[in-house]
This record gives C-alpha cells, structure tokens and sequence, in this order.
C-alpha cells in the first residue's frame, strides 16, 4: 500500500516510523516530512494550501491512502476535499474538525449535551468585555476564538492582565476577531485523553499530560510541547468512565445530529477537578509531543487500526498497548517559543545509538548539504518506554548529554508529577 502523510513534526515522524513496520506497506510519502521522515519515506514539497496540487500527486503516484497529521488542513476542509474526489483520506471532515477551529463552537456542543467544562461567556466587542471583567473574580481565561497553536489563552490574576488580553485579541494579535470568550477558571490537575474513533465505534488511544510552559517549574511562555508521559497518573476506570459517558459519546453524537461522522483521532484536554472531569479544549488530532509518546506503547498494527476507522470496521479491531511508562523530552532551539537561529547543524547526531525501546523523532530538521539542520523552534524528540518514568527520564537525559548540541535546550523536569527523586 502507498501511503501519504501530511505534515513535519515529530507526530509525523513517529507515525511514519510506525507505519513502516506494517507488512502492508510499499511506501510512504511526507508532505513535506523532515530530515527523520527521509530515512524511511519520500519527503514532497507541495503547497498544502492547494489542495489541487496535492490531488494530482496522489493521483499521479497512485497514492492509496492520505493521513492528516497537524489541524490546520482539518479545519480548512482537506478530508472533505480528497473524499470527494475519491481518495481515501484519515482524519475528521470540516464541520468536526471545528472543535479545534472554533472553541465557540464546542462550547455550544457542551452546552446543548450537558457536556462539563467551564462556565463561560462571549463577547463580541471590547465594551462588552472590558465591562464583564469590572465585577468578575479572578483567575479568568481569556480565549481568543479560532486557532492560534495553543498561544490565544490568557490565564489572567488581574483585572489589569485581562484588559491587555482583551485588547490583544480584539487588535488581532491572532487574526481577525470578531468575539471571544471569557471563562471561569477551573483549578484541578490537567490530563489528556485520546480515542480513535470511525463515527461509529471510539477505542481508547492513550492518556498522557504535557507539559505546554517554555520552563522548568511549568512557568514561562507557551510552547507546542516541551516533553510528555504516558499514562496520566490521573486515569482509573471511574474518571475514564466519566469522560467517556459525560464527554466523549455526547460530542460524537452531536457531531452525528450535525450531519458530520468523526472519523480519526480526538485529543481530549480535560482539566480534573476532585475526581469529576471537565473539558478545557478539543484537538482533532494527536498531540505532539503526545502522539511520539503513545505510540511507542502500541504493539498493534496501526495501518490496520487506520484503515479500519475508513472502512467502518473499527469495532472488528483490536488494539493492545504496552504496559510500560513512556516519557518524552523535546529538545528545542536556544531563544524558542521566541526568535531563534536556523540551519545550524546537528554535530552528534549520528554517533548516538539508541538502545530498544529508545526512540529519536525528528521535528523541525532538515538535511542540508547532508548534514541534519536545526529549522524549526522543537527540533528532535526522545522517547523512552521503560518500567518507571524515572528510568525512562534518566535515559534520555543521557543521550541528550551525549548529544550536547549548543545550540538546543530541553526541560530537565519532565514527568515530575511522577517522578520523586
Ligand atoms: P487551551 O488552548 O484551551 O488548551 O488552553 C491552554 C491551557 O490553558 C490549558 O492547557 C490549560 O492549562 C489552561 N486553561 C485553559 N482553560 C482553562 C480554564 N478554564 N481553567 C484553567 N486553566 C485553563
Ligand atoms: N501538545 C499539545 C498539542 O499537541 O496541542
């Protein structure tokens, strides 16, 4: 089977490595992948804003299956675009990918099915807003609407911070912006939950929590994703029951009222509050670095998983995990989420060995004069299943020092929850 992936981040790359390992596999082409997604796939430069472009090198390599990796072609329509065109295409059509496109949108859905998340308000003017904020008690989250990779929210402590987020969505700091939302602030412990689901039946893909702040101690800017573990510490049979009943199934179905079947995977962002669980934000996709962290765990054939959730069948297949701890740390370009320098080489790379159960994913690399390049802000991601998190931590601190690439920085804390020294 060809198999065609969209995307370059380190969730690409680990999909890419686990498709490989499918019998059913001929080939695999990124669109447009990184310098990991070379060694075992053909990378293509297409513009993914032209769907059209994309259509005729499907059809030109006879490309039989598409898998969309990151949001933003989800929310733009893609899977609407290739199935009607005939080609089959993983991944939830337009209207439910507006669960990540618009957190306006979702809320509405929690609204209508009862479904827990906070209260909240919208406001489609700053008058409005600046005047809610007057009489309210703090915390407050302010959210921009649409997507804005994780940087549109504002946990505010003080009036002051919430006119400056105000303004700063209004003034279109994250594009146009017609309202936005005003939320109640909800104080729990944070976890993610994953299904994988063919608009019929969902199977549980993995929890894990992340860790979204550019330092140590979880401070500092917002990130894509400094590092990950899988299981949440949080999860049990009674919480997953919850957010299963009270959560999942209801979005599904309204989802189904709405004429859209969810077809592919959905990332719960659930905050905990005493044992109850409530939804923060829906991702119509993996997580990254969540996907490179729960994939590893999986010892099924995710290309029989994928196919199944196209042809309806998902309730034929079995999905086995490992019971071992996974962690993951990525390691970043110096000056990330803010301004940092590119096409600096990788020297070490490859004197690493890695051993099994050690995984290296790329994300913003590139070869360059065939050497493996810093592009991007998150640059490699290791991966470590072992019996405890700490075992799993301790091995890849040791090949990042090996490593030792001066131009990077990574979060030495990861997993900490889990981890008591
Ligand atoms: P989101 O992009 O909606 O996931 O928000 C980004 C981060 O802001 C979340 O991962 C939470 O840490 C935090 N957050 C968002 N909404 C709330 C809320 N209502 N209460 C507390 N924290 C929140
Ligand atoms: N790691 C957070 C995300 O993928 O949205």
């Amino acid at each position: 089977m060809k198999v065609g992936i969209i995307g370059s981040g380190g969730r690409e790359h680990a999909i890419c490595h686990s498709l490989k390992n499918s019998s059913k596999i001929k080939e695999i082409y990124c669109f447009p992948g990184n310098a990991g997604t070379a060694k075992i796939a053909q990378n293509i430069t297409i513009n993914l804003d032209n769907f059209d472009e994309l259509k005729d090198f499907i059809f030109l390599k006879k490309i039989d299956l598409i898998i969309v990796g990151p949001e933003k072609p989800l929310v733009d329509g893609i899977v609407d675009f290739l199935e009607k065109n005939k080609i089959k295409v993983f991944g939830p059509n337009k209207i439910a990918a507006q669960l990540e496109g618009s957190k306006i949108f979702t809320k509405n859905l929690c609204n209508k099915y009862k479904i827990p998340t906070a209260k909240f308000g919208i406001f489609f003017n700053k008058k409005d807003a600046n005047t809610f904020i007057e009489n309210s008690s703090y915390p407050l989250v302010i959210k921009a609407d649409g997507l804005a990779s994780g940087k549109g929210v504002y946990i505010c402590e003080k009036k002051d911070k919430a006119l400056e987020a105000i303004n700063e969505i209004f003034e279109g700091k994250f594009g146009e912006a017609k309202n936005l939302l005003i939320e109640e602030f909800l104080d729990g412990e944070e976890m993610s939950y994953f299904i994988i689901s063919d608009g019929k039946t969902i199977k549980f893909f993995g929890t894990a929590q992340d860790h979204k702040r550019v330092l140590e101690g979880d401070i500092g800017k917002n990130t894509g994703g400094m590092g990950a573990y899988s299981p949440s510490r949080l999860i049990n049979d009674l919480l997953e029951e919850k957010i299963l009943n009270r959560i999942i199934e209801p979005t599904i179905k309204g989802l189904k009222e709405l004429g859209a079947i969810y077809k592919g995977f959905l990332y719960a962002g659930l905050m905990i509050v005493n044992g109850e669980p409530y939804l923060i934000e829906y991702n119509v996709r993996m997580g990254d670095p969540e996907c490179q962290t729960i994939l590893p765990k999986l010892n099924s054939d995710l290309l029989d998983i994928i196919i199944s959730c196209c042809e309806g069948s998902l309730d034929k297949t079995k999905i086995d995990w490992h019971n071992e701890k996974s962690l993951s740390v990525v390691l970043c370009s110096r000056g990330y989420p803010d301004e940092f320098k590119k096409n600096i080489p990788i020297k070490n790379l490859d004197q690493i060995k890695l051993n099994d159960n050690m995984y290296c994913y790329h994300a913003g690399t590139k070869i360059i004069k065939d050497e493996v390049c810093s592009v991007g802000g998150r640059v490699l991601n290791f991966v470590c299943l072992s019996k405890s998190f700490k075992e799993s931590r301790n091995k890849i601190h040791n090949i990042l020092n090996l490593l030792n690439w001066d131009n990077g920085f990574f979060r030495k804390d990861i997993g900490n929850k889990v981890i008591s020294e």
